[in-house]
């Protein structure tokens, strides 16, 4: 359907499917897959058959991260003026929930685009890690951030001064992924929860995702403010009246998505 060279694209009953494919170069973010992967999301985001997204790599390799040939010739001056990887920020302004499938290898960039995904599901033998610092860099597409903010500074310093690699299981007790499958399972069970996410009313499940979103911009009173002021909004949902409605009646709510 797309003329994408980086990613393939399909849809499995409401939830779009995006599949990183630089198999050789192990799907390495270079900035022509993350312009495929922005406009992929963009137009899932847009297309109302359409209730969830998931990117997945493949059983080996999730992403090895930003494409280090592509960085051979950097200088501050350039990438600062280009604001490079700057693009890489768009992913968060997805409205609907996008579920990261990982196999094998999510390390630097390809750990920090897990993380932007909403939910992280992983196969077995997944390794996240942070080794930047082995290149003589420091993570630049929110590696030092989101992963602070979701496992804690110890194990952050950790990750990210020393590199290392950190197996499925151990992301799973942190908190980073959500779910731990066999390897050949993690995709499929990663499109069923979105069909399951698709299943609900879309501005709900979008004031959900941006309510919980608000938890990391916002203090704790703050935070439950906008998310009230969000609940009492939704009462002038259609979809809303249903729910409650289908509930009295001992029914199965039929969402209108209004
Ligand atoms: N960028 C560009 N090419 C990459 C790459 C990357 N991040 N990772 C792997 N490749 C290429 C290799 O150069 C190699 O290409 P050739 O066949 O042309 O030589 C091919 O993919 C296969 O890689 P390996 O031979 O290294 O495979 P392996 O199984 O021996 O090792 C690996 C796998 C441990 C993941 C290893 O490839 C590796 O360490 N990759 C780099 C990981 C990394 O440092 N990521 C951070 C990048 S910087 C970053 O992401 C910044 C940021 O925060 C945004």
């Amino acid at each position: 359907v797309s003329n994408y060279e980086n990613i393939l694209t399909e849809s499995h009953d409401k939830v779009g499917l995006i599949t990183l494919n630089r198999p050789k170069a192990l799907n390495a973010l270079s900035s022509d897959l993350f312009h495929e992967v922005n406009d992929a999301l963009k137009k899932f985001d847009d297309d109302s058959s359409i209730g969830a997204i998931v990117i997945t790599g493949n059983e080996r390799v999730f992403s090895a991260g930003a494409d280090i040939k592509e960085m051979a010739d950097k200088t501050f001056s350039k990438s600062y003026v280009t604001n490079f990887l700057g693009h890489w920020g768009e992913i968060n302004n997805i409205k609907k929930p996008v579920i990261a499938a990982v196999n094998g290898f999510a390390l630097g960039g390809g750990c920090e685009l897990a993380m932007s995904c909403d939910i992280i599901y992983a196969g077995e033998t997944a390794k996240f890690g942070q080794p930047e610092i082995k290149l003589g860099l420091i993570p630049g597409a929110g590696g030092t951030q989101r992963l602070t903010r979701v496992v804690g500074k110890s194990k952050a310093m950790e990750m990210v001064l020393s590199g290392r690699t950190f197996t499925a299981l151990e992301a799973e007790q942190w908190g980073l992924v959500s779910k731990v499958f066999p390897v050949g399972e993690v995709l499929e069970k990663s499109i069923e929860l979105g069909q399951e996410l698709a299943g609900f009313s879309q501005p709900v499940i979008q004031a959900a995702k941006e309510s919980v979103n608000a938890a990391y911009e916002l203090s704790l009173r703050e935070g439950c403010r906008f998310e009230r002021r969000i609940f009492q909004a939704l009462f002038s949902l259609n979809d809303s009246k249903e729910g409650r409605i289908a509930f009295e009646q001992k029914r199965e709510p039929k969402w209108t998505h209004d």
